[in-house]
Parts: structure tokens; sequence; C-alpha cells
């Protein structure tokens, strides 16, 4: 029996109670972080779905209109979907929802940014590369259990640094506690991204005991 609802996906079991699930960008898949997954957190599991939606043959995580625009039905049904298959996997893998860290870049940043708004029990803490706001709720979620880091490109020509800072606004006033780091450079991926975020979860990982 697969989790249901399914995702074409790959699971790398773990050493530790750590599991990353990890949410590649647009035109993406399964196997994209897997080497990221491995540079955060060597001893982590690694859960990897691959976006159903497709946007001209390319994997998405929800629709858009236009770029930065959201179609935002379906990013809330999306988000509850990613919930339920995230719940269904950790039942099926045996793994503890209570560690799952989501680590999203770009596209798949905004669907954990949307499961931390609308699903947040599924989500503890989240590491999102290149996000921006993807929803406003209606009603604000408690996330005064839910830690944040959010790598963001100082010259991102797809996510202004104000749409960043946005973010991590929004989280913060609904109970998170955000870190947020601006690599001196655009929407790709640094080294400086990797350390930083490898540094915040080594501390999360000694304060959860998962390591
Ligand atoms: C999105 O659509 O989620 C953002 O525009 C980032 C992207 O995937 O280009």
């Amino acid at each position: 029996m697969k989790p249901q609802p399914d995702f074409i996906h790959d699971f790398v079991p773990a050493v530790s109670s750590r599991t990353l699930l990890l949410l590649h960008g647009t035109g993406g898949n399964e196997r994209d972080l897997i080497g990221l997954g491995r540079e955060l957190d060597p001893n982590a599991a690694l859960l990897s779905p691959r976006g159903k939606v497709l946007e001209n043959g390319m994997p998405r995580f929800f629709r858009r209109l236009a770029e930065g625009v959201f179609d935002l039905e379906d990013l809330k049904y999306r988000a509850n979907e990613l919930a339920d298959f995230v719940a269904a996997a950790a039942q099926h893998y045996s793994f503890n929802i209570d560690h799952l860290v989501a680590v999203g870049y770009s596209n798949g940043a905004n669907i954990a940014a949307s499961m931390l708004l609308v699903r947040p029990e599924v989500l503890p803490a989240a590491i999102l590369f290149r996000a921006m706001v993807p929803i406003i709720p209606d009603e604000f979620p408690d996330l005064s259990s839910t830690r944040v880091w959010i790598g963001a490109g100082a010259h991102d020509p797809i996510i202004p640094a104000s749409e960043a800072k946005h973010l991590a606004e929004l989280l913060r006033s609904a109970g998170a506690d955000v870190t947020i780091r601006f690599a001196n450079t655009g929407h790709g991926l640094t080294n400086d991204d990797v350390m930083g975020a490898r540094d915040w979860l080594k501390v999360l990982n000694r304060r959860e005991n998962v390591e």
C-alpha cells in the first residue's frame, strides 16, 4: 500500500529521527534536492515528492497565473493535498512528524510556506530558500511552536528583498520563531545559503536531540 493521496516521490531512510521534506523548484523533480538534503543533514530521512501541476511540462506544486501571481484556490487545494500526503507518508514510512523539517526552494518554498499557514500541524519547522508570501490566510494559525529559517537573495530578480521580509513578518505575527538571512546573490542557491541553513538545522537537531 502506498501513502494516500500519493505523489511520485523518493524516500531515503534515516540514521536519526529527523526527516527532511524536500520540495523542488519549478521544473524540478523528486531527485533534485536529494544532494542538498544530504548536505544539510547526512543522518536525516529524506521525503521528496514531485509537484503534480505541469506548467509547459515543468512540474510545480501549484498553479500560477503569471510569475508571482498565484491561483489561490489551487494553492489551498494543493497545500492541503500535500499535507495529507505528508501525514500518510509519516504512517507508511514510520517517521515522526514532530521531527519533520520542510526544505523548499522557490516554488517548493512557497508551497511549504503555504502549508505553514493553512496546515501548520504537519510542519513544525521549515527552511525556505527564495520564498515569497504565497497567501494571506483569513485566520492566522498559531505558529508559536514553529521554527523557520528563510534564505533570501539580496539581488533576487524574482523575489524582492521586501517580499522576503514581508514573509518573515507575516510568520512572526503568527508567533513563529523566524530567522532570515540574505545572501549576496540572486535567485540561485549559493554555498552561503546551504551553510547558513545547515548551521541552523544543527542547533535544531541538538535542541530536539535527534542527532
Ligand atoms: C512560484 O511560482 O512559486 C514563484 O514564482 C517561484 C517560481 O517557481 O518561479
